[in-house]
């Protein structure tokens, strides 16, 4: 065989397997265009609302008075808040911790609790009176009682709970 046909062989056979590629290309090549097309053909101000709605701000400021326009706009999830845990003192830790400085020892005419004698009179009039005085406070004979003995963070339950044991100490 020449040289000049061995060439012209494998020459050939190069060129038809770039054809191939080639025509394996344009056809890849039609195919994703087809693909790309498809944003183009489709009605321009549904594709625009489609992207709208994907690079929207994520929350929206609405101040007094505005009202909310879209309903589907994010909202806010009301998590129900955690009942605060009750820390409830107990009629005698209340007393001791705020009524014990003045009914411990009588100070300043205070009736000191364990004494029958000073709260006969006192408990006689009724537990709503004793509550009541003990919550608001008041200004007697004796002297001076200060609301909730003077501690505001206590709760009328509380100052309820440490009356209610002063007046069972005192009987
Ligand atoms: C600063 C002193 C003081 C503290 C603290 C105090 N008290 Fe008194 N309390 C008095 C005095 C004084 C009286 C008597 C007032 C009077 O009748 O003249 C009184 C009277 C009372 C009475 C009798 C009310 C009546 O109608 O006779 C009750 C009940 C009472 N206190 C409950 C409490 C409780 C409960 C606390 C604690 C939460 C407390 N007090 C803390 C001074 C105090």
């Amino acid at each position: 065989m020449n040289r000049d046909q061995t060439f012209f062989d494998r020459y050939s056979l190069v060129l038809g397997g770039l054809g191939a590629v080639t025509l394996a290309l344009i056809v890849l090549a039609m195919k994703m265009s087809d693909l790309s097309q498809d944003v183009y053909t489709r009605n321009l101000d549904e594709y625009q609302a489609e992207v709208q709605s994907r690079i929207q701000p994520f929350g929206e400021v609405y101040l007094p008075g505005e009202e909310q326009e879209q309903m589907d706009a994010p909202t806010v999830e009301t998590v129900a808040e955690p009942e605060p845990v009750a820390t409830v003192q107990s009629g005698p830790q209340v007393y001791n911790g705020a009524c014990n400085v003045c009914h411990g020892n009588g100070v300043a005419g205070a009736p000191v609790v364990g004494d029958a004698d000073a709260w006969a009179a006192r408990i006689a009039q009724g537990s709503d009176t004793l509550y009541d005085n003990a919550i608001n406070g008041y200004a007697g004979a004796a002297g001076y009682m200060p609301a909730k003995g003077g501690n505001m963070s206590l709760s009328d339950e509380e100052v309820i709970a440490a009356v209610d044991f002063m007046v069972e100490e005192s009987r």
